[in-house]
């Protein structure tokens, strides 16, 4: 691998039936936080699991912020097709399809990044506590016929004290225009994860075909 070299896990599938799962950790995580939660929302699937190549205080994330909620865009862009890059060299070197990704937090921001500068990367998305990564994606990035019917299941918290309600409300609907198929739940939670998050995404990621995505 060259410069998109990420530090990662990858856990081969042990079931060749469940798409690959790339895992995208929250602030201060790193590659071995999700692991646990891809093997209980789809077990026997291959995990793929990078760790965010920018520190904020010491803490990885995916990209650089300003303040809490307030995003350094250019970075967003460029660290979204960093991402984009190495899930590229992984599958080469790994032999995996495309993954769905499964994000939280910091990690389902850069994954909402990707599927709207990079769709063809990912089958499809799971994305757990996201807000919208580019306040003004451009239009021509929006006509993306590769996001054309990807399924994504974004579960957000109903008192979530960093993604208000308008925001993902609004990420559900610029994923949609952008032809994406969204499954967007409101839940009786915070920012942190909750049991119900786990059963929905075990009950969505089987429910959905990924691949024929
Ligand atoms: C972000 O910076 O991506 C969001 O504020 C979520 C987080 O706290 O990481």
């Amino acid at each position: 691998m060259t410069e998109s070299t990420f530090i990662h896990r990858f856990e081969p599938a042990t079931n060749a039936g469940s798409p690959p799962l790339l895992l995208l950790h929250g602030t201060g995580g790193d590659e071995n936080d999700l692991l646990g939660l891809g093997k209980m929302i789809s077990p026997g699937s291959a995990l793929l699991s990078p760790r965010g190549r920018v520190l904020e205080h010491g803490m990885p994330r995916f990209f650089r912020r300003l303040a809490e909620g307030v995003f350094d865009e250019d970075d967003v862009r460029r660290r979204a097709l960093e991402l984009g890059d190495f899930v590229a060299d992984a599958r080469k070197q790994y032999g995996i399809a495309a993954p769905v990704a499964v994000g939280f937090s910091n990690g389902a921001n850069i994954a909402a990044a990707l599927l709207l500068l990079k769709p063809d990367v990912l089958a499809g998305a799971i994305l757990l506590r996201a807000m919208v990564p580019l306040s003004d994606p451009p239009k021509t990035d929006l006509l993306m016929p590769e996001l054309g019917g990807k399924p994504i299941l974004l579960l957000s918290g109903q008192a979530d004290p960093i993604v208000p309600a308008s925001n993902s409300a609004k990420l559900a609907a610029l994923l949609s225009e952008a032809g994406a198929r969204v499954d967007h739940k409101v839940l009786p939670a915070g920012h942190q994860l909750s049991q119900a998050d786990v059963t929905l995404a075990r009950n969505w990621i089987g429910s959905v075909d990924a691949k024929a995505a």
